[in-house]
């Protein structure tokens, strides 16, 4: 059987990474993409050069050309810009709307048959821009959030407990935004409701208002610490998971940004849900009981959501 193919659409700090993990773990040939000349194919070389000393079999190359991207298995978006400081994500929407109607072309003329991972910031827009300009059903566009404020959220409470990181579950819903919900009532530490957990290690409510705010802002503190760009790592590694769930078939469930017809009373938004994610795509969306404060914070946050939508299709006509 022939290997899997991942086209990585942007080259930057998200995708080299995700070249790397991606060979690493040996889940198939990986094509670089971007539009700077040299930069993909030069990492694609130093990238190869990796594997003999990590022991991989992964054909890594770097391209400018759409083609080079045809019959691809997944395809993972990061094309555009990333924030400044002082920047938050929605600062990015003039930009990056018009990068993803380039990258959206791209993948409908070559590679229609693709699951496909966005990225690119602000993120529940731009999936959604995307999702209309490549024409692909809503079933194989998915956006990368909520695994990573997820993943913040868990690392947080690990510290806040000292406790293992493999041992917390902790549940994010919501815009990839600092609107973003995240969901006490549904975070556990091995099946320990946190609140439970926070009496047991005398952790005040006050405390974990402050974790969750720092979850919130997850993104812009790394921001303000890096100085020039946003984080990578972790943003690749929650891609990376996604696009195994679905190259395995895993029927994992992972918080994303999926399309909602109904669900969560959202109708023809992209929104932060749990969601599962098999051989085709996201074969489900599990909605969950909220009580009235988190419903009430997740609609604030869908509201934010339709306000990035309208502010597209205010600049690209063919949003409308
Ligand atoms: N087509 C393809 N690639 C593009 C295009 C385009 N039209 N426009 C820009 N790029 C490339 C840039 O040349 C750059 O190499 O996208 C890459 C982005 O890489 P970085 O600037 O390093 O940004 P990165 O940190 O990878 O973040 C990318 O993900 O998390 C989001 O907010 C972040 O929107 C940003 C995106």
């Amino acid at each position: 059987m022939a290997r899997k193919k991942i086209a990585l659409i942007g080259s930057g700090m998200i995708g080299g990474t995700l070249a790397h993990l991606a060979a690493k773990a040996e889940m198939g040939d990986v094509v670089l993409f971007d539009i700077a000349e040299g930069m993909p194919q030069g990492k694609a070389l130093d990238l190869s050069q990796c594997g003999p000393i990590e022991g991989f079999d992964a054909k890594i190359t770097g391209t400018n050309d759409y083609a080079d991207i045809a019959g691809a298995d997944v395809v993972i978006v990061t094309a555009g810009v990333p924030r400044k400081p002082g920047m938050s994500r929605d600062d990015l929407l003039g930009i990056n709307l018009k990068v993803m109607k380039a990258v959206g072309e791209g993948i409908k003329n070559n590679a229609p048959d693709a699951f496909v991972i966005c990225i690119t910031n602000p993120l529940d827009a731009m999936v959604w821009a995307l999702r209309e300009f490549s024409g692909l059903p809503h079933n194989k566009v998915v956006g990368m959030a909520g695994v990573l404020d997820s993943a913040r959220f868990a690392t947080f409470l690990a510290w806040e407990f000292d406790t293992s990181v493999k041992d917390v579950n902790a549940f994010v819903l919501g815009g990839h935004g600092d609107t973003m919900v995240p969901v006490l009532s549904y975070s556990t530490i091995n099946g320990i409701p946190v609140k439970d957990m926070a009496k047991i290690k005398g952790v005040d409510e006050a405390r974990l208002d402050e974790i969750v705010d720092r979850t919130r802002k997850g993104g812009g503190e790394i921001v303000g610490l890096l100085g020039n760009g946003s984080a990578y790592y972790a943003p690749a590694t929650s891609a990376i998971a996604m696009a195994k769930a679905y190259l395995g078939d895993q029927k994992r469930v992972l918080p994303c940004a999926a399309y909602l017809e109904g669900k969560y009373d959202v109708d023809g938004l992209y929104v932060g849900v749990p969601a599962v994610i098999g051989a085709d795509g996201i074969e489900g969306v599990i909605e969950i009981d909220l009580s009235d404060e988190e419903k009430n914070n997740l609609q604030v946050s869908v509201d934010a959501v339709k306000e990035l939508l309208e502010a597209c299709k205010g600049l690209d006509e063919s949003l409308k």
